[in-house]
């Protein structure tokens, strides 16, 4: 078994294995943080702000070890605090991402010395800390398992300040093609028959209480696209005047495309006659059968209702990647209960979405393709705890974001590790938020005699 199809049910681990495999995934993600961050900048660039929406990168990287001090040193193994002076600093809370520049931060080689010094003594400590069932905190890893996800959710999220920052490339695309098996594109739509799925999750030990508790929800009939919508599809949203029609967005929508000025994707530019974009520092001409990325919930939502069409709610996403009709039961991922290289573009294999028909081996019962990895899924959805929820192991994860300011983003992208999604899992987000590797598809409600009872 390897570590990733072991952690994708770090449930069925005896503690010792379990600690063996946190180990090698709490080296793993460390290994993926330094090459984003002092690994390829320099000082300069580390402590530089690309963007007011993005934190300066050396701020990401102590805020993961100050996270990793505060969960796995002082909550989980009892030990005394290093430096509660730059507690404060670190917290998302007390200071917003505008502001992080002007703090008095540890500059990229202290981070570092800091970050490797919480993970020594986590390292230490970790073989004397009980898993007992007895303490929530600690049973079946989860603590380990929230830190671990944490710090691969900062990775993503420096992606986009990479993603947003000017000069020369930084990061290089591997040299890795898609993995799994292709087919052409499906530009179609599948039939979801109406009746009860079971969403979210009561048994994945390392599911965040947003996921929580697994309970059951009945949907009408409706149709959802096999595959998320294209960069050609978009594009010929715009060029039907998408973006000069006031029917096809809400009034906030509307108010948005007015304000900002937007009329197309963010990194999109037009180059002669065609348009081009710009990715990691490279510009290169937009390919049409890629899944679109950069678009915020607004044009999404606007793409939908031009195409006759809506986004899908949360459930109708998670009930079209999850559900297996025949076996009445719900899986962890669209393809299974474990986790499979080759049936998801996750990871940051590659630095893009895969080409359109890729990864047909990830599709779920229903024949729907790509909901895990390549774009993020905007939903129709707010964000709200479901029924029973309890804000575990603290509020400012979850319960703090609930209500209409957030849309839910499901299936991850290809810069999500796949330790950091599965089915269950969901993401939020501002309606305007365009910087995140974050697409959409569509669906729409089936007439009552096409979807059955
Ligand atoms: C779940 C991605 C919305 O980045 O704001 C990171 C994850 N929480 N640190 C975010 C998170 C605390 C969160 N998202
Ligand atoms: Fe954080």
């Amino acid at each position: 078994m390897t570590a990733m199809s072991a952690m994708s049910a770090p449930g069925s681990l005896d503690e010792q294995s379990l600690k063996e495999l946190i180990a090698e995934e709490l080296g793993a993600v460390r290994d993926r943080s330094l090459g984003l961050t002092t690994r390829v900048l320099d000082e300069g660039e580390l402590t530089a702000q690309v963007s007011p929406l993005m934190s300066p990168l050396v701020w990401d990287l102590a805020h993961v070890g100050n996270y990793e001090e505060l969960w796995l040193l002082r909550a989980a193994a009892g030990i005394e605090p290093m430096r509660p002076e730059i507690d404060n600093l670190y917290d998302a809370f007390e200071h917003p991402r505008a502001e992080r520049p002007t703090l008095p931060l540890l500059p990229p080689k202290e981070a570092r010395d800091y970050i490797s010094t919480v993970r020594s003594k986590v390292l230490d400590s970790l073989g004397s800390v009980r898993f007992d069932q007895g303490n929530a905190l600690t049973s079946g890893g989860f603590v380990y398992g929230m830190v671990v996800q944490h710090e691969h959710q900062h990775d993503e999220t420096m992606l986009a300040t990479h993603q947003l920052r000017r000069g020369a490339p930084a990061l290089l695309d591997p040299p890795v093609a898609t993995l799994g098996t292709n087919a052409p594109r499906h530009a179609g739509e599948v039939l979801i028959e109406a009746g009860r799925f079971e969403m979210g999750t009561s048994d994945d030990p390392w599911a965040y209480d947003n996921e929580r508790p697994a309970h059951f929800v009945d949907l009408p009939a409706y149709y959802i696209d096999v595959e998320p919508v294209t960069n050609g599809e978009y594009l010929a949203f715009m060029e039907a005047g998408g973006y000069d029609e006031p029917r096809y967005w809400t009034p906030k929508g509307w108010q948005w495309r007015n304000e900002g000025g937007k009329r197309s994707p963010a990194f999109w530019t037009r180059d002669g006659g065609t348009w081009v974009r710009r990715r990691f520092g490279r510009t290169e001409p937009v390919p049409l059968d890629e899944p679109v990325q950069h678009v915020c919930w607004y044009e999404a939502d606007a793409y939908a209702r031009w195409a006759g069409k809506r986004l899908p709610t949360e459930a109708e996403w998670e009930k079209a990647a999850r559900w297996d009709p025949y076996a009445g039961r719900s899986r962890r991922y669209p393809w299974g209960d474990v986790y499979e290289e080759g049936r998801a573009n996750l990871g940051q294999r590659m630095l893009k979405p895969a080409e359109a028909g890729a990864y047909e081996s990830g599709a779920s019962a229903y024949g729907v393709r790509r909901l895990i990895g390549d774009v993020w899924e905007w939903t129709s959805s707010d964000f709200h705890g479901y029924p029973g929820f309890r804000s575990f192991p603290y509020k400012e994860y979850s319960e703090v974001f609930f209500g209409p300011e957030y849309k839910v983003l499901r299936g991850g992208s290809w810069a999500t590790h796949p330790l950091a999604v599965r089915g269950t899992f969901r993401n939020w987000d501002y309606p305007i938020r365009r910087q995140i590797f974050a697409g959409f598809r569509c669906a729409r409600t089936a007439a009552p005699e096409e979807g059955g009872a």
